[in-house]
């Protein structure tokens, strides 16, 4: 673990899934930590993950978790009235230069900011992470209608600091962006599971075998480019896209009855439960790694905008 001098501190403001990540990756980057959370276990669960780690500071008491937090990174349940109660206390508690961010994949900073003081409503952010935060990059960045752009400016500084990829949404537009393009690909894969084209587990080797693989290493409009040959993305939408624009997707929404069904046959692919969890996330976590390693071996900068860079 790397210690540095001056280093920032991290409020950890709910120690589910997606906090106890936020931690990890703090203290993978020397930041020190400080965390909260109502529930009985936590103190167990921290010493679980850290140990006798100094740097790490546990309390259930939510204005001494954030007293000297340079970011705050809120993480408690998706509901907006939760939300909108602890950013009232975070705000009256945090030091007045910090920023103020929830994980939220779907509320956004206008509606939590809604009934606060302009003071905390300037400093309050959607710091969006995709599962897990301390392996994937991105970080989307939402300032809400009354942020002010200095604490856009230092979130994004403060995200690449801990090596994250923050990218800046212009709108704050329901699902954000890496959620709305997951679930329109997620309702085509379900559809065509639910017409019996493709069984779960024939859907998912598709995928791992050439979206996937693909969009590990460039994007989709990368994609459309190299698609099209020499001739770029204008020669793929004038010749093979012609065709396949013409591809009329699946229904937009499934009933309940057909949605149990499908559920059922994605259990019946990969199990569940506790030990199914832990085993399939030990491999997410070591193909992810491995993913990640070849890509800086191949000198992949997370937070270049230079395309020929990447
Ligand atoms: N799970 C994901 O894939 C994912 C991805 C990105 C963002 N998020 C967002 O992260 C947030 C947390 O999601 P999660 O999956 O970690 O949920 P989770 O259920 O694993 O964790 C939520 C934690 O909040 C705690 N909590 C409850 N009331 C609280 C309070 N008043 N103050 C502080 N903590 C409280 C709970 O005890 C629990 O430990 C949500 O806003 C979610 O939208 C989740």
């Amino acid at each position: 673990m790397s210690r540095r001098e001056n280093r920032p501190t991290m409020a950890i403001v709910g120690a589910g899934v997606i906090g106890l990540s936020w931690a990890r990756l703090a203290r993978e980057h020397g930041w020190a930590v400080a965390i909260t959370d109502p529930r009985p276990d936590l103190a167990e669960i921290v010493a679980g993950e850290f140990g006798e780690d100094p740097e790490v500071r546990v309390t259930g008491d939510l204005a001494d978790a954030v007293r000297d937090a340079d970011l705050v990174q809120e993480n408690g349940p998706e509901r907006l009235p939760i939300k909108q109660q602890l950013f009232a206390e975070i705000g009256a508690a945090a030091p007045a230069g910090a920023v103020l961010a929830t994980s939220s994949s779907s509320i956004t900073a206008s509606e939590i900011a809604s009934d606060l003081e302009a003071d905390v409503a300037a400093r309050l952010l959607v710091g969006h992470p995709f599962n897990p935060p301390e392996l994937m990059p991105l970080v989307e960045v939402l300032p809400g209608a009354r942020t002010a752009s200095a604490t856009t400016d230092r979130a994004v500084a403060l995200y690449r600091d801990l090596h994250r990829e923050p990218v800046v949404i212009a709108k704050e537009l329901p699902g954000f962006v890496a959620n709305r393009l997951q679930g329109a690909v997620s309702r085509e894969a379900r559809y065509l599971v639910q017409q019996g084209v493709v069984s779960p587990g024939d859907l998912d080797t598709i995928l791992r075998n050439s979206l996937g693989l693909r969009w590990a290493t460039i994007g989709l409009f990368e994609g459309n480019v190299l698609g099209g040959g020499p001739g770029g993305i204008r020669h793929l939408i004038e010749g093979v896209g012609a065709q396949t624009g013409s591809i009329e997707f699946g229904t937009p929404a499934t009933d309940p009855v057909s949605m149990e069904a499908l559920i059922e046959s994605v259990e019946d692919t990969y199990g569940s439960g506790d030990e199914v969890y832990e085993v399939l996330r030990a491999r997410r976590d070591r193909r992810t790694r491995a993913v990640l390693a070849a890509l800086a071996d191949d000198g992949h900068a997370t937070t270049s905008s230079d395309p020929a860079s990447r």
